[in-house]
């Protein structure tokens, strides 16, 4: 039969922004208990049409010198903030700017989601305040899209998906 394109992910972001629990809403059958992540864990997925190996990355500040050496085969990234998390809302900028300014992903026009996680929580900011606060605006030679999601629910996650989907290759 036809092969599946292969399709590498990474998914990125600081710790406890949700990156774990929005990749185990996508697993057939999801686990019960989501635990911070050491180092990273590489999930596996298949769509009608791809194939993904997505990089689950720790957010940890001792583990994101890992994030690097993982640029350079992927084709496309998803980037996780905490709205709620504003006291940490510079240190995202500041990671999401290392990452797109990194010689391994500055050249590349591959796509870059953002979920602006955490919806639920009442002192959540809009994904419009997040568009701001982290200068997305700013990005012009990569296609870009961010939605709004609530991991633990599952909302927005595939809204988020599908424009991926959409924007590989
Ligand atoms: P690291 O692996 O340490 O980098 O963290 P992570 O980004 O993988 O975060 P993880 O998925 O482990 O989630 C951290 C905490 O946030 C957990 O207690 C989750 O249940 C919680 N969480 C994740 N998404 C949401 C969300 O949309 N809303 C709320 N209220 N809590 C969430
Ligand atoms: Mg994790």
């Amino acid at each position: 039969g036809l092969r599946k394109k292969e399709v590498n992910v990474m998914c990125l972001g600081l710790d406890n922004s949700g990156k774990t629990t929005i990749i185990n809403q996508l697993k057939p059958t999801p686990a019960q208990e989501i635990v911070p992540t050491i180092g990273f864990n590489i999930e596996k997925f298949k769509s009608s049409s791809l194939s993904f190996t997505v990089f689950d990355m720790s957010g940890q500040g001792r583990y994101r010198n890992l994030w690097e050496h993982y640029y350079k085969e992927s084709h496309a990234i998803i980037f996780v903030i905490d709205s709620s998390d504003k006291l940490r809302m510079v240190v995202a900028k500041e990671e999401l700017d290392n990452l797109l300014n990194h010689e391994d992903i500055c050249c590349k026009k591959i796509p870059v989601l953002f979920f602006a996680n955490k919806m639920d929580l009442r002192d959540a900011m809009s994904s419009v305040k997040v568009t701001q606060m982290l200068c997305l605006e700013n990005i012009k030679d990569k296609p870009w899209h961010i939605c709004p999601s609530n991991a633990i629910k599952g909302e927005g996650l595939q809204e988020g998906l599908d424009w991926l989907q959409g924007n590989l290759f």
